[in-house]
């Protein structure tokens, strides 16, 4: 059973539908690619996905409780004059699950430290937030997750501005996040950085979702990019597999 599934979704912004008839199941502990041009609705689904978008038809179905999905936006809405550091943030993770006024225990304060050295960004931890760089705040943003302990992880465009060092922290941490069951999505405009991560792929395109195998799709865009070995690819449905 999968914890998070689209049933003939429609969703539309602006009174104008962006995308309809989307069906499918999210794997659990995998990651999938959202992929799709500029404006084919990634944004839409995940906002979706998260409740803060009514569909139109059909609906999301997940099974993830909300103090264990966690979401990192495209367009940033952090108030970078707040006065937060890494560290503050980084607990703040703690919030959805334990609530934001009981105050932290030593195990809070240790697993944020352990956080912090796993991301590399220990020597951030009283930096405020409004004085990282677009990379180490994507990762004070990721260790707030792994805080959380996220069971349901939806990324935006996480790498883009984002160097490549970071990009490799990144990725190894959302594939062990995933190989100890954490669902994620990620939103991905590079074929390389799809081909280093996804498990599968949903595509959008022209108004509708088409799952696909991460494979087909490199084969089609010319392949070439050496693939890490993985577990066995498996269709979240496989009425709607297809290839690229
Ligand atoms: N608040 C809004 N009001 C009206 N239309 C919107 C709104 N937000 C998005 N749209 C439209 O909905 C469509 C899907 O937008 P969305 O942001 O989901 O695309 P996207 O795939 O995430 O694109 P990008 O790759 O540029 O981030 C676009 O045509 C966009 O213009
Ligand atoms: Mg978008």
């Amino acid at each position: 059973m999968s914890r998070l599934q689209l049933h003939d979704l429609q969703l539309a912004r602006g009174g104008q539908t962006v995308l309809e008839h989307l069906d499918g199941r999210f794997t659990d502990g995998a990651i999938t690619a959202l992929i799709g041009a500029n404006g084919t609705g990634k944004s839409t689904l995940i906002a979706a996905i998260m409740g803060m978008l009514a569909p139109v038809a059909g609906s999301v179905e997940c099974r993830v409780p909300l103090e264990r999905c966690a979401w990192l936006p495209q367009q940033l809405a952090l108030d970078l004059t707040f006065p937060m550091s890494v560290e503050e943030l980084i607990m703040t993770g703690t919030w959805p699950s334990h609530g934001a006024l009981k105050g932290y225990c030593a195990a809070h304060y240790r697993r944020g430290r352990e956080i912090m050295a796993r991301l590399g960004i220990s020597h951030l931890a009283h930096r405020p937030l409004g004085e990282l760089s677009g990379g180490q705040r994507q990762r004070a943003l990721l260790g707030r997750t792994l805080m959380q302990e996220a069971e349901l992880l939806l990324l935006d465009e996480p790498f883009a501005n984002v160097d490549i060092e970071t990009v490799d922290v990144l990725m190894e941490v959302l594939r062990d996040m995933a190989r100890r069951g954490t669902t994620i999505i990620v939103v991905i405009h590079d074929m390389e950085q799809l081909a280093r991560l996804a498990d599968d792929v949903l595509l959008l395109s022209s108004g509708h979702g088409r799952w696909v195998s991460p494979d087909a799709l490199l084969d089609h865009h010319g392949g070439g990019v050496p693939r890490a070995p993985r577990l066995p690819l498996t269709f979240p449905d496989a009425s709607h597999a297809g290839t690229a």
